[in-house]
């Protein structure tokens, strides 16, 4: 049933089908959530997440800027990854094998422009 490490797959549709007060999934991140139980205490209020009921909220959710508090609250209610979401890409194809990407971050590639002035500087000590 599930292919990727226990994480179930919801189709847009599905996430649709959960948009009312009392049984309403949302979308975060390429994650959907179920916050049916959570709206009536949320801080920011109920309204707000029926409006987003079954839809991507993640701009929504990212704009108010919460908390670390609030993305905790996030985990008990997870109910899967939503299937083609936009973030949270499966594979791209650069991720696999790009030696060009780890040497490009390699942080003492920052130390090379002072290697070669060290040498420079030996060299006129030596030819002076
Ligand atoms: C299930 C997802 C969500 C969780 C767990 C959540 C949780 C929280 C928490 C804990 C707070 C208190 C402040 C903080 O700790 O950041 C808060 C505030 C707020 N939330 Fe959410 N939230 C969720 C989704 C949303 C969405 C989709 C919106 C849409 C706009 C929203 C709008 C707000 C607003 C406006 C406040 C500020 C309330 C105030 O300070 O008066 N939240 N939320």
């Amino acid at each position: 049933m599930s292919e990727n490490g226990g994480t179930k797959k919801i189709t847009l549709e599905q996430l649709q089908q959960h948009k009312d007060h009392g049984d309403l999934w949302l979308s975060i991140g390429g994650k959907v959530y179920d916050v049916s139980k959570f709206m009536d205490e949320h801080p920011g209020g109920d309204e707000v997440l029926v409006t987003e009921g079954g839809k991507d909220a993640t701009e929504a959710f990212e704009d108010v800027g919460h908390s670390e508090d609030a993305r905790e609250l996030l985990g008990p209610m997870l109910v899967g990854e939503l299937e083609g979401a936009k973030i949270a890409p499966q594979k791209p194809k650069s991720a696999s094998v790009d030696p060009t990407a780890a040497s490009a971050s390699n942080p003492l590639l920052m130390f090379l422009p002072l290697v070669f002035l060290g040498l420079w500087m030996a060299y006129r000590n030596y030819a002076s």
